[in-house]
């Protein structure tokens, strides 16, 4: 039996991102708690996908076709989510793309369009959930972060770091506006977290499996169905004094200095 203090029976959330990876099994876990699910991702018919499998469930689930860079697009599916289902709970903003480029390269017109999705659009998502969870007065809102945005991946990473770290800030300065309110802001941060995209790099490029590992002292990259875990924790009462956090999800990353190895390390020699 699971601890009621983790029950989300009765609360609404939205996922962006919900038609695959994190998102989709955020949203699935979210479900599995007892939460109604509203499922925003530009990939309409995979958000449906998820939809259904929730509703199989005895839940319900709304799909609907957002893109997370575009405000008015976002605020018109808060509008939805009112007329819908006349609250929102708990907000896991997760869709989210960079771009590559080396910085002395990099157009600036690129950079332009990772803030706008990453930085804009999270926090529209933001405001447009905190206003309504604050006449509430209750709602947790988890935003993605990566690795990436809290030291430097290198690779052309430059436009995603700075949009990424952007977003934890955003996170410390949210969580301290609306902490006394009720209102919860938390960020999680995965390391390498197994995707389509990154079976595709890693095809490409084979030694890149090496440099992943070598950061990650578990000796393995992320499930996405991992996230399962920390996301009902931060959006449910389990988390009721917890804002303001910034969560590895990285099987140890964080923790280890980049000069530093662990026992398997692909680069360990002593
Ligand atoms: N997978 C990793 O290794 C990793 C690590 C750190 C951070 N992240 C971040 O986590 C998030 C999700 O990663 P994932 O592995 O689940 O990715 P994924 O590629 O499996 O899923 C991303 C989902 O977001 C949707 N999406 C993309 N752009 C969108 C947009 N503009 N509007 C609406 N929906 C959009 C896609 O259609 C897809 O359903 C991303 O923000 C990513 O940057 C991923």
């Amino acid at each position: 039996m699971s601890h009621p203090l983790f029950d989300l029976f009765g609360r609404v959330a939205m996922v962006s991102g919900g038609a695959s990876g994190m998102g989709r099994q955020m949203a699935l876990g979210f479900a599995e708690a007892g939460a109604d699910i509203v499922l925003a991702d530009l990939n309409l018919p995979g958000a449906k996908v998820t939809a259904t499998e929730i509703e199989t469930m005895g839940r319900r689930a709304l799909a609907i076709e957002c893109n997370v860079s575009d405000v008015e697009q976002i605020r018109s599916m808060y509008r939805t989510i009112d007329d819908e289902f006349g609250r929102i709970d708990i907000v896991g903003n997760v869709a989210g793309e960079g771009a590559v480029g080396r910085p002395e390269e990099l157009a600036v017109e690129t950079l332009q369009d990772v803030l706008q999705n990453l930085v804009l659009g999270r926090f529209t998502s933001c405001q447009e959930a905190g206003r309504r969870m604050l006449k509430q007065g209750k709602g947790s809102i988890i935003n993605f972060g990566s690795i990436g945005g809290w030291n430097s991946l290198g690779r052309g990473h430059t436009p995603y770091g700075m949009a990424m770290s952007a977003g934890i800030q955003m996170t410390r300065e949210l969580s301290t506006e609306w902490a006394s309110r009720g209102v919860r802001v938390n960020t999680i941060l995965p390391a390498q977290v197994w995707n389509e995209g990154l079976r595709k790099r890693v095809a490409a490029v084979p030694e890149l499996i090496d440099t992943f590992l070598g950061g990650i002292p578990m000796g393995r990259l992320g499930e996405p169905e991992e996230i399962k875990g920390p996301a009902i924790f931060l959006a449910s009462d389990a988390s009721s004094f917890v804002t303001g956090a910034i969560l590895p999800m990285d099987g140890g990353n964080l923790a280890l200095n980049a000069g530093g190895t662990y026992p398997g390390s692909p680069r360990a020699y002593a």
